[in-house]
This record gives structure tokens, sequence and C-alpha cells, in this order.
């Protein structure tokens, strides 16, 4: 595709002439902006490069070692990972309010960031100078959306990594302010990532701890990503991954239910199925997922996960809904 081999060669070599021989950072969310980033700056400046992954513990299944195999497979990235699920869940434990447990998440993430990015700059590297530039997957809605102006801090706290501290600033590289979501995929293609981690759903920062409606433990957090996994797998196998534009799976965790399987009462969980259409995720309409599909995901989801009993289905649209539930 040679619009896309443009767009790579032009954006390799804008960051080339922006960091010269400067060393940059690069936060790797598991989602699919901070990828693609990381692998356009990584094709322009090869190891002056470090990414960091922060594993707060509340990823989707496999999300992990999609990154710390097949990402640093594909790109030759060197990426440190900084295992950080307890301190995360330690700082949320009891919490369900859903604007306290982002804020949680949100400053647990900067402080393990800012730790990690302090390591990379002692560590010195290939280029023997300090990290100046932070990578960030910014894309042309969000760079609208936040007023249009360039340099180093009018990203929504919504996404990405958000007010980083005082003392820790730095110079923002954004390859792709000028792209929309499909055209960021097609990027990651050229750039040779793999189609799973390329054309996965949009998954937001604070992962599945704005996905369980009640606190996050760890227990929860298991339910929550063996039904999520069911689902998505179901999904892509209907051919439906192009079609939706994410499907949130939420756990009503203080809800119990009364049912019945084999010989015995169960008195379980309900979780709900969000399956949206979306351009831009500013407005969705609820997706019009086939019945048979419906019924397999409820299937699989109840005989699979014994903490579910019941699958239910969301019909909003955003207004008046969000997509998440959080
Ligand atoms: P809502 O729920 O506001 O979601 O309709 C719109 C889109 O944004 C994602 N989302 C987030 N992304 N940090 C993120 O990086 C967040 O705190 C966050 N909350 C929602 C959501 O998944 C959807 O794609």
């Amino acid at each position: 595709n040679w619009t896309m081999v443009n767009i790579v060669e032009e954006q390799v070599a804008r960051v080339r002439s922006e960091v010269g021989a400067k060393r940059v950072v690069c936060a790797l969310s598991g989602g699919v902006d901070s990828a693609v980033a990381g692998a356009l700056v990584q094709r322009a400046i090869g190891d002056q490069l470090t990414c960091v992954f922060v594993d707060h513990g509340l990823l989707r299944k496999g999300e992990a070692e999609q990154v710390e195999k097949d990402f640093v497979a594909a790109t030759g990235v060197s990426l440190k990972v900084v295992d950080a699920q307890d301190r995360f869940l330690d700082a949320l434990a009891g919490v369900s309010d859903p604007e306290e447990k982002r804020k949680i998440i949100g400053r647990e993430f900067i402080r393990v960031f800012e730790q990690a990015a302090r390591e990379v700059v002692a560590a010195g590297g290939a280029a023997d100078e300090p990290v100046e530039f932070l990578v960030q997957g910014t894309l042309y809605p969000d760079v609208v959306e936040s007023g249009g102006g360039t340099g180093t801090a009018n990203i929504k706290s919504h996404h990405n990594v958000g007010g980083l501290p005082e003392d820790l600033r730095f110079t923002l590289v954004e390859p792709l302010r000028e792209l929309f979501k499909d055209e960021v995929r097609r990027v990651g293609e050229e750039l040779g990532l793999p189609a799973e981690m390329v054309w996965r759903q949009p998954f937001p920062g604070p992962g599945l701890g704005i996905r369980i409606i009640g606190s996050v433990t760890r227990e929860r957090l298991d339910i929550l990503r063996e039904a999520d996994a069911i689902a998505r797998d179901e999904l892509s196998r209907a051919g439906l991954d192009r079609h939706i534009w994410q499907c949130p799976v939420v756990l009503l965790a203080d809800v119990r239910s009364v049912g019945v399987q084999g010989d015995g009462r169960t008195y379980g969980h309900p979780v709900v199925l969000r399956p949206v259409t979306s351009e831009d995720a500013m407005t969705a309409d609820w997706a019009q997922v086939p019945y048979e599909v419906l019924g397999t995901i409820s299937n699989r989801i109840t005989n699979e996960v014994p903490e579910i009993n019941r699958v239910t289905l969301d019909v909003t649209s955003k207004p008046p809904g969000t997509i998440e539930w959080e």
C-alpha cells in the first residue's frame, strides 16, 4: 500500500530530524496507538528508543504476553517491563467509585512510569544522552478535540499518560497526529506488527478496573478476563472485528442472581455485553450482533466461567449511555 509506505517514510524522516541523537522513551499501554507509535519511532531511531510497559494487572487476557513477546519480536525494540500488579491492586483495594478508581490508576501509573524512566536515564544507552523525548500515540481526533496545539501538555487526561510531574518534563513526539484510527492500523501492518495487535479493539487506559462495577480484586479481574476473552474470541470467529468498534464486557460484581445449573442452584454474578459501532467513540450505536453469536457467547461464558450465571446485553446508544459503564 503506497500511501502507508509514504506515511511511514515521511514520519520516520520527521522523527529523525526532531530527536537527532537524543534518547526517547515510549510508554506502551497494550493498545494499538502506543504500539504503532512505538514501532514507528523504533523504525526511525532504533535503540535510541526504550519502551516502558507497566503491567498494572488490569489488562485483558494475553495482552501482556503480546507486548512482551510479539511486539518485541516484530520490532526489535528495547523493552523495560515493570510488574506493578500488586501495587495497583493494593492502591485500589475497597474502592468502587469510578472517578476515584481512575484517579488512583492514573496516579500510580505516573509514579511507576516516572521511576522506570529515571532508571532508563540512569542506565544510559546507545547514545550517551539523557532521555528528553516521550512518544505519545496521539491521533488526529485527539488533536482536534484538545484544540490543535503542538507541544508538551495539552493531551486530555482521559487518554495516554496525562499529567506528568513537573520535574520530568519531556518534549512529545507524536508521529500519528495526522492519522485516523484506520490509518494507524494500516501503518501498523506496514510496520510488520501482528494483525491481532493492530486490529484489536480500543481499550481504556484504566483497563478492566473500570469494567468491574464494584471494587477491584484479583479474583474479580480473573473472572472478567475469562469472560472478556470468550466474547472477543467469538466476535472474531464470527468475523465481526472490523464491524464492531469495541465490545466491553462488564462484570456486575456487587450484583448476584439465582440460577440453576446441573442439579444445583447457583447464586452468581451477571456480566453485560456492550457491543457498539462508532466512527470515533464520541458517539456510538449499540451494535446489532447476530443472535447466534450472542447465544454462543452466552453459552460459553456461563459454561466456562463458574462464577457467572447470567449474560445480558446493553442496547443503549451514546448518548445517552457512554461506551464504558464507568
Ligand atoms: P466513553 O465510555 O467515554 O468511552 O464513551 C469513549 C472511548 O474512550 C475509551 N475510554 C478511555 N480511554 N482512558 C482511555 O485511554 C480512559 O480513562 C477511558 N475511558 C474510556 C473507551 O474505551 C471508548 O473507546
